[in-house]
């Protein structure tokens, strides 16, 4: 599942292109029993089964010094600090990322609480394991990287990078089923253009997740844009 999941797209081409490496280990290759048994029932009985501690920090111990770096471990799992564009931005700065993708109910906590530099989510819901939260922060991660993304100006636009969402895109032709492009788009005025941009990501953060707008630095002139809105609003309210 994580192979086929790297070898599409964006991420698929960074590593033809050598710009990552990416290594995916079976952890049964790091059992030392015949059956090569990677999960156990959890002490004190309850369902499911609990990945084991042994063949997870064998394999830690076998990766975690590969690349002449100490490698950041990270489990991703439900009950870890959630997943955001800045945490992503302060894994880009490791060299060497581990991430251990735990099934079942979940992992030994000797190994969360020893060799597991952090816990992380990618949101507040359960998946069946990890190697789909594992792909989504490889993703995330990679796409920071220099020359892993082509524009790399697409990159500094993107949504959250300010801490705004996006601002809306559109592609020809200029009228689709009767949907006119904005007009700006089409009139060649680059300030005017990067104005309409900035207001459109404030104005649907504002709308769809006013909870981001207090960690962003806004300019005056941002902020008067809201103030605006949010006068406009009360108005509408009151009449
Ligand atoms: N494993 C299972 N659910 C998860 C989640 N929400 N985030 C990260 N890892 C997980």
């Amino acid at each position: 599942m994580v192979r086929a999941g790297l070898q599409h797209g964006v991420l698929g081409r960074a590593v033809e292109r050598g710009l990552i490496d990416l290594q995916v280990h079976d952890l049964r290759g790091f059992t030392t029993d015949r059956h090569h048994v990677v999960d156990d029932t959890p002490f004190g009985g309850g369902p499911g089964m609990v990945l084991k501690a042994e063949p997870l920090f064998a394999a830690v111990e076998s990766l975690a010094g590969t690349r002449g770096v100490p490698a950041m471990v990270l489990l991703p799992s439900p009950q870890g600090r959630r997943f955001t564009q800045q945490v992503a931005a302060e894994y880009r700065a490791a060299d060497h990322l581990v991430l251990l993708c735990g099934r079942y109910e979940g992992v030994d906590e000797r190994v969360s609480a020893t060799i597991v530099t952090e816990e992380v989510s990618i949101g507040d819901y359960v998946l069946s394991g990890g190697e789909l939260a594992a792909l989504v922060i490889v993703d995330a991660v990679a796409r920071l990287l220099p020359g892993v993304v082509g524009d790399a100006a697409s990159v500094v636009q993107d949504s959250f990078t300010r801490g705004l969402l996006d601002c809306p895109h559109y592609t020809r032709p200029a009228r689709v089923r009767g949907h006119q492009v904005p007009e700006v788009l089409l009139s060649g005025h680059h300030g005017d253009i990067d104005r309409w941009r900035r207001q459109q990501a404030l104005r649907r953060t504002y709308e769809r997740r006013p909870d981001l707008l207090p960690t962003v630095a806004l300019t005056d002139e941002e902020q008067q844009w809201l103030a605006s809105w949010m006068a406009a609003e009360r108005n509408g309210a009151e009449s």
